[in-house]
């Protein structure tokens, strides 16, 4: 197996395969792809693709408890962001919060539950937090793979939204901490 930086083309299929099955093969290109910061990462095998994501530079607002927000506001509460980082203080102080946003996360169907997964977007997100940009990584999660998050040590930040097409999801945030 080899794990790396890939080209966005590199991993459509998969992400059709694993995400957008029932839809029309372009559904598996997402607005931001191309964009010269965003990054794409895969583990290969036998020269396809088994496990892919995508990270895009989006950032999120801070905002105050006593503020309302609307579900695709993309936002993180002051305390949220204590609970995942006790070194968040500077970041905290700003109104905008640098961010990453993981997208088209997805393990082949017959190798998920092997900790391929895992494996890597820790690879993914120790090698994005290295160029300075950000080490804070959100996601809309798909309501299924919330445990997966959750195992890796993010958290979520919103009430459960639903995805038309998609289905019920969870906003969730972490911090890379290279241990
Ligand atoms: C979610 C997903 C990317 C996880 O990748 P993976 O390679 O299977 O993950 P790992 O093997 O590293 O899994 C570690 C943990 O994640 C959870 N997990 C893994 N596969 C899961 C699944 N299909 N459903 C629910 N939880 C799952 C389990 O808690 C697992 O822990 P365990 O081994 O102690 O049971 C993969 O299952 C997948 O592609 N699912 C379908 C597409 C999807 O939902 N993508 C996420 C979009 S937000």
């Amino acid at each position: 197996m080899e794990m790396r930086r890939c080209k966005v083309d590199e991993i459509l299929s998969l992400r059709h395969d694993v995400l957008r099955a029932e839809k029309p093969f372009e559904t598996a290109r997402f607005q931001g792809d191309d964009e010269s910061s965003s990054r794409h990462y895969a583990l290969f095998e036998g020269g396809s693709a088994r496990v892919c994501l995508s990270l895009l530079q989006r950032n999120l607002s801070i905002i105050d408890d006593s503020t309302e927000i609307a579900a695709d506001n993309l936002c993180v509460r002051r305390h949220q962001l204590s609970e995942i980082s006790e070194a968040a203080h500077s970041e905290m102080a700003a109104g905008t919060l640098n961010a990453w946003q993981l997208r088209g996360m997805a393990t082949a169907t017959e190798v998920q539950g092997r900790g391929l997964g895992t494996i890597l977007i820790q690879y993914a997100l120790n090698d994005a937090s290295s160029i300075g940009y950000s080490s804070y990584f959100w996601c809309n999660a798909r309501l299924k793979a919330v445990p997966f998050y959750e195992k890796n040590g993010w958290k979520c930040i919103s009430e459960e939204f639903d995805v038309p097409g998609i289905g019920p999801h969870f906003r969730m945030i972490t911090r890379f901490v290279n241990r």
